[in-house]
């Protein structure tokens, strides 16, 4: 594993090309648990640039949790009309509501309360928490376990390898920013295919790249 320097000296790195480098997204304008929330929801399965019109529409329609939670169903699926996976719409509504009845109107800072709503599972948990919240947990999606694998050249990046790595490099100091950071470093430079390692910011600690396996993981 990294040695504790060399995780602070990765960190300020990664987080240092994020804050010169990263993508402008309509849900990055502010804090708002609720825009996260949404964003988060539409992210889940769907790329970056077919989720922002969609999200803009979205908050012109509902821009607050009540708007959502008081909306009828139709007009609620209406607005996902495009994106598919409708279930995620179903239960981001049901989530509003759920937030409205029990949690006075604001998205839960708690862990579990967050894991507890439909739709919201470990990974959006993490999301959720970190970017709104900048509670230390990790986040971890297809991206990030790609970066992980790289990272560390791990063969079988199964999901207690992740969550015991995703920790251990976890800022504690900008949890929000850093889960978002691997996000991105994993979709714009640590790509599936043709990964731009050349443009890394942290090729310098990186195994596989040192390995030349980049090719073979995950
Ligand atoms: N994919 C899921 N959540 C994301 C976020 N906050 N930023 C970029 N890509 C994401």
């Amino acid at each position: 594993m990294l040695a504790p320097n060399k995780i602070k000296t990765f960190q300020s790195r990664l987080l240092n090309w994020y804050d010169n480098q990263k993508r402008e997204m309509p849900w990055r304008k502010n804090h708002d648990p609720y825009r996260i929330l949404v964003s988060e929801f539409m992210l889940q399965q769907t790329q970056v640039k077919t989720v922002i019109p969609y999200f803009k529409k979205w908050m012109e329609s509902f821009p607050t949790v009540k708007k959502l939670a008081s909306a009828s169903e139709s007009n609620v699926l209406k607005h996902w009309e495009g994106l598919g996976y409708y279930r995620r719409a179903r239960n981001l509504h049901q989530a509003a509501r759920i937030i409205v009845e029990s949690h006075s109107g604001s998205v839960p800072t708690d862990l579990e309360a967050l894991r507890a709503l439909p739709g919201v599972g470990e990974y959006t948990t993490g999301a959720v928490a970190s970017i709104a919240f900048d509670v230390p947990t990790p986040a971890v999606d297809g991206n990030v376990r790609r970066v992980l694998a790289r990272f560390f050249d791990e063969e079988r990046p199964d999901p207690a390898w992740l969550r015991r790595v995703a920790r251990e490099i976890l800022s504690r100091d900008r949890p929000g920013d850093w889960n978002q950071a691997l996000m991105e470093l994993g979709a714009t430079v640590c790509k599936p295919r043709s990964p731009r390692c050349d443009r890394c910011p942290v090729s310098r600690w990186c195994s596989a790249y040192a390995l030349g396996t980049v090719d073979e993981r995950p």
